[in-house]
């Protein structure tokens, strides 16, 4: 089967076609145009102004991913798209789009929670078999929570965030230091000078909650800090290897912290597989320092997600929709079909299982003699 997927969560509107064949998972088209530069002017994302480029995008994009997996409309089995979370007149662009298409090419259409596709974006590295219990700790702009997964799509948060996402800490700090936005790239590229300067401050940052004995973490503490911090040192602003210096700093106290913390739930929960799945997952810091962890505890596997997949992207919505579908009777994918226009975004979606099409249609099609009536 053939899944057109489409994402519009936040800053970047993609599309992609998946094909599964025989069980395996294969990326046919992978489109991805992102906003970053229009929003990097504000300092951060604009939700009407994305919502203003994902109209303006989201045509051409799913055209490119239609060509360049070489389908029309009639090879594609299945439609899936971001339900949520995310900004609303965001989600609202792809998830009109996706309606009017399941609806006019008569497809059915599936929902899938962004951090799902995250999470599922790691089966798109070659060879890859989710064994359960399976840990995910998923860090991105919006959210940084350790869940824990007894099988597909089964989903218990055993902590989140108290306030500032690891992803968000990181695009706050770049801000202070007036670095562009997004700040995740670019403080680890920052970070990564002060190997070659070598320039010592001994400069120190808290690891916020690093040894509480929960699951929850806390980043805004670090963000006041660092804000403290650079207050009192103004001119060194000027200073490249001050600010190497204070990126590397900052980077190590939030890769300790997300650490320590999954760490821990690896030695309370003893799951068969560890991924990391987000925006930050990208962080080759993180990656690293994750890889000499799980080295601890070998019976459990640790993926990443390809570097291509670690940001926002369609392809990830597509494998969980895959999977998801994998993994319905009959009765459950025509339901689906129908429920097409009752799906409706939801910017705080939980990450709970979530079975909209096993719940009867709420909009129901006028009828000729409705229509009719109110025309006159
Ligand atoms: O998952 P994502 O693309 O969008 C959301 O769902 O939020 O994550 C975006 C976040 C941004 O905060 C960005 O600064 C951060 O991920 N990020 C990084 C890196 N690349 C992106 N953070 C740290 N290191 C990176 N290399
Ligand atoms: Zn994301």
């Amino acid at each position: 089967m053939k899944i057109l997927a489409i994402e519009t969560s936040c800053d970047e509107t993609a599309a992609s076609i998946l094909q599964v064949e025989k069980g395996r998972l294969s990326v046919l088209a992978h489109v991805v145009s992102s906003q970053v530069e229009l929003h990097a002017k504000w300092g951060g994302v604009v939700p009407n102004l994305a919502a203003r480029e994902h109209v303006r995008n989201i045509v051409p994009v799913i055209d490119e991913a239609l060509t360049k997996g070489l389908c029309t409309p009639d090879d594609i089995d299945a439609i899936a798209v971001t339900e949520g979370p995310g900004l609303i007149p965001a989600l609202l662009i792809g998830t009109t789009a996706a309606k009017t298409l399941a609806l006019v090419w008569d497809k059915p259409l599936i929902g899938i929670h962004h951090l799902e596709g995250h999470i599922y974006a790691n089966l798109l590295a070659p060879d890859t078999e989710l064994r359960f219990p399976l840990l995910a700790l998923i860090v991105s702009g919006g959210h940084t929570e350790l869940v824990l997964m007894q099988d597909h799509f089964e989903y218990q948060v055993l902590g989140e965030t108290e306030d500032d996402a690891a992803g968000e800490a990181f695009d706050k700090v770049a801000k202070m230091l007036g670095l562009p936005y997004p700040g995740g790239p670019i403080v680890e590229r920052k970070a990564r000078e002060l190997g070659i300067t070598n320039y010592e401050l001994g400069i120190k940052f808290p690891r916020p909650k690093m040894d509480s004995d929960d699951y929850n973490f806390s980043f805004s503490g670090l963000k006041t800090a660092v804000l403290y911090f650079l207050q009192k040192h103004q001119p060194e602003l000027e200073n490249k290897n001050f600010v190497a210096a204070v990126c590397h700093e900052f980077q190590e106290a939030v890769v300790d912290v997300l650490i320590g913390k999954t760490e821990r739930a690896l030695t309370e929960y003893r799951p068969a597989t560890l991924v990391i799945a987000g925006g930050v997952s990208a962080n080759v810091r993180l990656r690293e320092q994750m890889e000499n962890m799980v080295q601890r505890h070998p019976s459990c596997q640790f993926l990443m997600p390809p570097f291509m997949y670690s940001l926002d992207n369609a392809s990830m919505i597509g494998a969980a929709a895959a999977l998801r579908f994998s993994k319905m009777n009959e009765t459950e994918k025509i339901t689906l079909r129908k429920n097409a226009l009752s799906l409706e975004p939801n910017a705080n979606l939980p990450l709970i299982e979530n079975m909209y099409w096993k719940i009867p249609p709420k909009i129901k099609k006028k009828t000729e003699k409705n229509i009719g009536q109110r025309a006159m």
